[in-house]
């Protein structure tokens, strides 16, 4: 027996996807996994076909449960703590010496991790901050983490992490700030809570709107998922979110210039980072 997904209904889904999102699925990779999604999830609320699905998806789902299954089943949530490191090297012993000099003493410098996945990057800068010591006695520095995918953002606050998940972390840091337990690791009780997690989409304006302004905006391995008019979609919604000076910082294989000269693009050792 074939899936409820026809070739053309991937069509319509994707980019239903695609206009909401920004991701951007493609048959030959994303068909098979969408349409055992999609069976599963008919079986689930008792529907027969993807018409009432995509129906249900797109007028009955007043809560946004539906949708939000559909993100946590789409999204590739790929991250560990430290990946790309020097970028966090860059951030505590560049960007923010620069910035505290810049604002005023009472104001709280605000970092955004968007999408933060199951939060090793929020929380690295976290560990960053508590290795280098002086910038948070000397000013409060606060991290938020979003991410469209409820799942993973369940997980960040858990803080439970596997054995890959913490792998590049200095062994001494890793000792210091977490505890063995029999299947991985798991945050000290001193820093959960560190991060402020919160379920959002880069596209939805309103909810980039509430979350206000920040200083520094990390968005790593997330717009390689989107097409080029999206990936410039995002990178607008980021330059009215950071404060002026404020610094972007993108994955390794996102580059800023290929996507708008909005930003001044400064390369500090091989690190580039993009200036409001
Ligand atoms: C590969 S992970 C990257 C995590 C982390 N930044 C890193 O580099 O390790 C990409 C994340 O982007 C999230 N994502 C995809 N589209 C999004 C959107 N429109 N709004 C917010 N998060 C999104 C996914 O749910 C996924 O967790």
């Amino acid at each position: 027996m074939g899936y409820l997904l026809s070739n053309i209904d991937f069509g319509k889904i994707g980019e239903y996807i695609y206009r909401k999102t920004g991701i951007f699925l493609e048959a030959d990779k994303h068909f098979d996994k969408l349409a055992k999604y999609i069976d599963n999830r008919a079986k689930v609320i008792g529907i027969d076909s993807f018409r009432k699905y995509f129906y249900t998806l797109r007028f009955e789902d007043k809560d946004g449960t539906e949708f939000q299954e559909l993100m946590n089943a789409v999204t590739v949530n790929e991250t560990y703590f430290y990946r790309e490191k020097e970028q966090f090297e860059v951030l505590v012993n560049r960007i923010l010496p620069e910035l505290h000099a810049l604002r005023p003493r009472q104001q709280t410098i605000r970092i955004l991790c968007a999408p933060c996945s199951t939060g090793e990057e929020p929380y690295s800068i976290i560990l960053h901050l508590l290795e280098e010591g002086r910038l948070i006695e000397d000013r409060d520095i606060e991290v938020v983490g979003i991410d469209i995918d409820s799942t993973v953002i369940a997980k960040a606050k858990a803080a439970k992490y596997s054995e890959r998940s913490v792998h590049a972390i200095p062994p001494k840091v890793l000792a210091k700030n977490f505890k063995k337990r029999t299947l991985g690791y798991e945050l000290i009780d001193d820093l959960i809570g560190t991060v402020d997690f919160k379920v959002a989409n880069v596209f939805d304006k309103m909810q980039m709107r509430q979350l206000g302004k920040f200083d520094v905006i990390f968005s790593r391995n997330m717009l390689i998922y989107f097409d080029d008019a999206s990936r410039k979609e995002v990178a607008m919604t980021f330059y009215d979110m950071v404060n002026p000076s404020g610094y972007v910082l993108l994955g390794h294989a996102e580059y800023m210039s290929r996507i708008t000269s909005v930003f001044k693009a400064k390369k500090i050792e091989s690190t580039l980072i993009y200036q409001k």
